[in-house]
């Protein structure tokens, strides 16, 4: 808070000081309040729409699996050459990150996930999925072309930006950790603040959805192999039975959030895989049991991962099995920054009006946005997409999924905007710093 009211004090400031800049200047402090209608307007341009829903077809058509996006990026890195956008490539197997701007700090990272989802697409279009078995059912295809629209608009106005814009195409979102492994290639080390987003089929179109601190949850998988010892299933005496102990893991693990969390602290236990078992007159040797546990601090994460062994374990013991727990991936909360949600207020607010920003309670979803959150300040939010008269879209990850192409421009205004006006301000924080540094010297 106080960091803006600085900088809307100095924005003052320098427009009494720069009489100069031209009047329509994006970077004047008159023109800073109209960036993002014009980057809209600009996103919204027939040429500009019609080459994004281009490439988001073209990637829907062919959808990649996580760290396997090596079309994808091929048509990234095409578009970004055609741009004479500078970038570095491989970034964590398949990734693309590029640069707009000076080259020189403060630098502000706009990102998109661009991983496809092992599934059958079930909607009959003309651009559906060539591939079998696999589909973009969780819009990361339309991420990708707002990025790219965004990087368009920003090298539309490179000689005005205050700094570097950072693009980052990230891979493997879904599965596999890809921002974890942006960050260990060492991608954004000089990154100040970084921005996500994702399209909501369940929210109205023309509309973002955001709130301060937590907004997902943070959690983890895990597998557990259950063993007893098989034999025929009408002397069970000569057996040591895994379907029980199994049986008696799950009954157990609802007590976890019933009894040992404060109910006021939401938190996940999910056991979504059970693998056991082939026959009417066989107990099994043993069972996988495997889900989820979902958290909004990283303590309450570690603590549930903690008992979710205790609990396998202890439980399979007293019917006489052995079981080793797995974690396969955990990943932290997404918890959005304060500074930057009053910037995401104002700049979303000034693109499409105030009311049509809103605040959203927190859901239970995960996002690898949050990697990033834990060593850049970050910001996720996300961007409508119902239309009524499409009638009702199909949430993420199902097999009718479809995308409303009609808020690509937004997207990727949104993007750009955010960018372009946080490069400002941070400069302008930039000129505070020096300026205080002169008078204490
Ligand atoms: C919904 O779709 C109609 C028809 O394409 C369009 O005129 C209208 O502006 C859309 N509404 C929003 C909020 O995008
Ligand atoms: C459990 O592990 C112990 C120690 O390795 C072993 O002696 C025992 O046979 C195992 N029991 C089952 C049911 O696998
Ligand atoms: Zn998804
Ligand atoms: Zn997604």
């Amino acid at each position: 808070m106080v960091f803006l009211k600085w900088v809307s004090f100095i924005l003052f400031v320098l427009g009494q000081c720069v009489p100069t800049l031209p009047s329509d200047s994006s970077f004047s402090s008159n023109g800073l309040s109209q960036i993002p209608s014009k980057f809209l307007n600009f996103a919204k341009k027939p040429e500009l729409f019609d080459w994004m829903v281009g490439i988001r077809r073209k990637i829907h058509e062919n959808p990649e699996l996580g760290f396997e996006e090596f079309e994808t990026n091929k048509l990234i890195r095409a578009e970004l050459d055609k741009l004479g956008i500078n970038y570095r490539y491989p970034v964590a197997t398949t990734g693309v990150v590029g640069y707009v701007g000076t080259g020189k700090p403060p630098f502000v990272a706009i990102r998109a996930d661009m991983d496809a989802l092992a599934m059958q697409e079930m909607v009959d279009w003309e651009h559906k999925s060539k591939i079998p078995g696999k589909m973009h059912a969780c819009g990361h295809d339309a991420h990708v072309a707002m990025l790219l629209g965004a990087a368009k608009i920003l090298k539309e106005y490179q000689k005005e930006l205050q700094g570097t814009v950072v693009l980052v195409f990230q891979p493997a979102e879904e599965e596999g950790g890809g921002a974890e492994k942006v960050l260990e290639a060492e991608a954004l080390e000089d990154v100040d603040a970084i921005f996500g987003l994702h399209v909501e089929p369940r929210l109205p179109a023309g509309e973002v959805f955001s709130r301060p601190g937590p907004i997902l949850a943070g959690g983890g998988y895990f597998e557990a192999l259950i063993s007893g010892k098989g034999g025929h299933a009408a002397i069970p005496q000569r057996s040591i039975d895994p379907i029980l102990a199994a049986s008696n893991v799950i009954l157990s693990l609802q007590h976890i959030v019933s009894r040992e969390a404060d109910p006021l602290d939401s938190q996940v236990v999910t056991v979504s895989k059970f693998q056991g078992g082939g026959a009417f007159n066989v107990i099994p040797d043993s069972v996988t049991v495997g889900g989820t546990f979902r958290a909004f601090t990283k303590e309450t994460v570690m603590q549930l991962r903690q008992r979710i062994d205790e609990v396998i374990t202890g439980q399979a013991a007293v019917q006489r099995c052995n079981a080793s727990v797995n974690f396969p991936e955990s990943f932290p909360p997404t918890i959005n920054h304060e500074v930057l949600h009053e910037h995401f207020h104002k700049v979303a607010g000034e693109m499409l009006g105030i009311h049509k920003v809103k605040d959203m309670k927190p859901t239970m979803g995960s996002e690898d946005f949050s990697f990033f959150q834990e060593e850049i300040p970050g910001y996720f939010f996300f961007l409508g997409m119902q239309n009524q008269t499409f009638g009702q879209l199909q949430p993420e990850h199902s097999p009718h999924f479809q995308i409303n192409e009609d808020v690509l421009p937004l997207g990727s205004a949104l993007h750009a905007s955010l960018a372009a006006t946080y490069l400002f301000e941070f400069q302008s924080q930039l000129h505070l710093q020096q300026g205080n540094f002169h008078d204490e010297l």
